[in-house]
């Protein structure tokens, strides 16, 4: 039943990509298709890219902000924390989320990692108070999005956690944020020209948009 609402919803998608491109010159409704303005990818493969570069750079500490196992729930969510726990050789792993339930789910779904502890918390709280030296960050966090904001609220909330995050992020580093096929302003619209001033250079953008500093030549 999942794979042909799956489906159904690609086929929608498609009729309306159509309907733009001939009926609309590619003007896109800020309330179509949430906006998106490509094709939708699964996430995996940014992921496994990154976890690459991260093994490249001999980071030790990953923190994600926006965590949970979806399983089933959708071809789109990652379960990144798996990532981490399974193709890194991060040391510690700090995966918080402000929902229980999916901080109970990744806490059950990666027991045997050691190195991974699952962290019931707001993320940007989190980045304001940690300690940690951080290798790699994650921002893949939901916001509410004020009536008629059209994702600033988004981007100023990812800019905000930058903020609060960017001193504990280490010379070398890498920044992940999920869900950057989208028609701006959206999460990375604020945060990645903040980000670039201190440094970071944009490796690729689509579905998840890496950042690194300080890595000379990413072989990805
Ligand atoms: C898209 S899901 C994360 C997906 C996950 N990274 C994956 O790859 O499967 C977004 C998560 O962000 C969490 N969230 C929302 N606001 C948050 C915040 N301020 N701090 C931490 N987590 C937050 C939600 O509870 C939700 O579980």
């Amino acid at each position: 039943m999942n794979i042909i609402i799956q489906k159904l919803k690609r086929i929608y998608w498609y009729i309306n990509l159509i309907n733009r491109t001939i009926f609309n010159h590619g003007l896109i409704k800020v309330t179509e298709n949430k906006g998106q303005w490509k094709k939708r990818y699964p996430p995996l493969k940014s992921l496994n890219k990154t976890a690459k570069l991260f093994n490249q750079i001999n980071g030790k500490v990953i923190v994600e902000i926006g965590s949970g196992i979806h399983g089933n729930y959708s071809q789109y969510t990652g379960d990144s924390c798996l990532t981490w726990a399974k193709k890194t050789n991060a040391e510690v792993i700090k995966c918080v989320d402000l929902d229980p339930k999916m901080v109970k789910a990744v806490a059950e779904a990666t027991q045997e990692f050691d190195a991974l502890e699952a962290v019931l918390d707001d993320g940007l709280d989190f980045l304001s108070k940690t300690e940690l030296k951080i290798d790699l960050l994650l921002l893949d966090f939901w916001t509410d999005e004020p009536d008629d904001s059209f994702g600033s609220g988004r981007a100023e909330k990812y800019l905000e956690a930058y903020m609060n995050g960017k001193d504990k992020m280490s010379p070398k580093s890498l920044i992940l944020i999920d869900d950057t096929d989208h028609a701006p302003p959206w999460k990375d619209t604020l945060i990645v020209p903040a980000a670039r001033k201190d440094g970071f250079k944009v490796i690729y953008i689509g579905r998840q948009t890496l950042l690194a500093r300080g890595v000379e030549k990413p072989n990805i």
